[in-house]
């Protein structure tokens, strides 16, 4: 039998083109939304008085079946089908015969496909905040817990100057709490149907987009028909978007490697999201962060694969776009999981307070603090950053950390330091000085945890 698509060609196609040309071992992910986007489609076309109702009823019908048995496995997927969309067709012409060969009355595959990929997108932009969001708030759980826990603050992996845990933390709150904003502007600039773009320039049936648009809970149709089959933007900024969360994820997955080592000791996997070795038994080892590091691979692997598919193409639809499925699906599929297992791990996941304290100990982590006091005192910062460096090779011949030098040390160094001296070096003391808007102190990390409490709250995502 010849098929659906293939009106002109007098010999069937060989097996390995069917394999090389066919996306329906992939695509047929999208079948919900084919049989939505044929429904609506369908629909229209009886307002529009294009079908009668009998016969829109039927399609109807038969589509509900359809998905039904996709649903419960009773549907054949052959790769002569070539994919999702002739399948559906060729399924509906089977149960209700020539009623079924209407339905693609004034629509396109090239339209159809554009449609169901949006749809997709556009509910897991929705599905994707609604994990970041889970993801925030345990995050500030355990801020809000550790607005005291002091460790050290490190600028090229070496100590800095004292922060604690939950200000830590809010970094990463503030990185999802932008991924969120993304997706939401992502999802707001691509709301626009496809569909009714017809092949390519539109199409002589008198269609009322905006119906379809607005059924299928669209702001509205696409402005230009040769825009909306050769479209795949949508796709690539989902594509960027996860692949920011993946930055974001491996960076925080790259801290909670090392925080989990011997060597830091600040942080303890639950038993539940480790995993062993199987030749070394003492072996306790965090494959989760890992693999969530190494996700983040896949992910700007597939925004580049989309960028360069997309990058040669002529106006308007070309069977290059069917390479946007298998990558998308893939992105969004790792994503939501590595949401949900970071989001879990986390919730698990013990603090080490007294390791982070310990650690706090080494570095001469309140060095500033003494350069800060003796520019109180009337010297200029840079002098004040030499006579520091001083007392911080003292405490090192001593082999003690800077906040622990005896004034009379200090006091050989500069004349001008005084007693009092050793509160502004205590390590908690350094950090709750660093009150300005956004520090590390703890209230000016209270506030921060506030501010991204509100965030959430006004999300207001129903409304998308
Ligand atoms: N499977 C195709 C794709 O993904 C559907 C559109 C095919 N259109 C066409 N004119 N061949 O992109």
């Amino acid at each position: 039998m010849s098929k659906l698509s293939s009106a002109r060609l007098t010999s069937n196609n060989t097996t390995l083109l069917d394999e090389f040309n066919s996306s329906i071992m992939f695509d047929k992910e999208l079948y919900t939304q084919d049989i939505l986007g044929s429904i609506t489609h369908a629909k229209m076309l009886q307002k529009q008085k294009i079908l009668t109702k009998d016969e829109v009823e039927l399609i109807v019908i038969a589509l509900e079946k359809i998905r039904s048995e996709i649903q419960n496995d009773e549907f054949v997927f052959d790769i002569v089908d070539e994919d999702i969309h002739m399948a559906i067709e060729k399924r509906l012409t089977q149960l209700i015969g020539d009623t079924g060969k209407k339905l693609h009355t004034a629509r396109s595959r090239n339209d159809q496909v554009a449609l169901d990929l949006k749809l997709y997108t556009q509910t897991k932009n929705k599905e994707i905040i609604s994990l970041l969001k889970t993801l925030i708030e345990t995050l500030l759980m355990i801020s809000d817990k550790h607005t005291n826990t002091i460790l050290p603050g490190m600028t090229h992996l070496q100590h800095a100057q004292p922060v604690n845990f939950g200000f830590h933390l809010l970094t990463y709150i503030s990185m999802f709490s932008r991924d969120i904003e993304r997706f939401i502007s992502s999802y707001k600039r691509n709301n626009l149907s496809p569909l009714g773009s017809a092949a390519l320039a539109g199409t002589p049936h008198n269609i009322d987009r905006d119906f379809c648009a607005n059924e299928l809970g669209f702001d509205g149709p696409m402005i230009n028909a040769m825009d909306g089959v050769s479209d795949r933007d949508f796709v690539l900024e989902i594509l960027f978007n996860i692949s920011v969360i993946g930055a974001h994820i491996s960076r925080l997955s790259e801290e909670l490697i090392l925080w989990s080592s011997y060597e830091f000791g600040f942080v303890t996997f639950s038993d539940e999201y480790s995993t062993g070795s199987s030749i070394m038994p003492q072996k306790k080892n965090p494959d989760v962060a890992e693999l969530l590091r190494g996700k983040t691979g896949r992910y700007y692997g597939n925004l580049m694969s989309m960028l360069t598919v997309i990058k040669g193409i002529p106006l308007a639809y070309n069977k290059d776009l069917q390479e946007d499925k298998e990558i998308t699906f893939d992105s969004i599929k790792n994503i939501s999981i590595s949401l949900k297992i970071l989001n879990e791990s986390l919730k698990t996941l013990t603090i080490n307070k007294e390791n982070m304290k310990n650690a706090t100990k080494v570095g001469h982590l309140s060095a500033t603090d003494l350069a800060d006091y003796l520019v109180s005192k009337g010297v200029a910062f840079r002098d004040a950053h030499q006579t520091t460096g001083r007392a911080v090779i003292r405490a090192e011949e001593l082999g003690i950390d800077l906040s622990e030098l005896s004034l009379e040390e200090l006091q050989k160094i500069d004349s001008k330091i005084e007693l009092g001296i050793e509160d502004r070096l205590n390590l908690e003391n350094s950090m709750n000085a660093r009150n300005s808007n956004g520090g590390t102190s703890t209230e000016t990390t209270k506030e921060q945890i506030k501010h991204f409490q509100k965030f959430l709250k006004g999300l207001e995502l129903e409304r998308l």
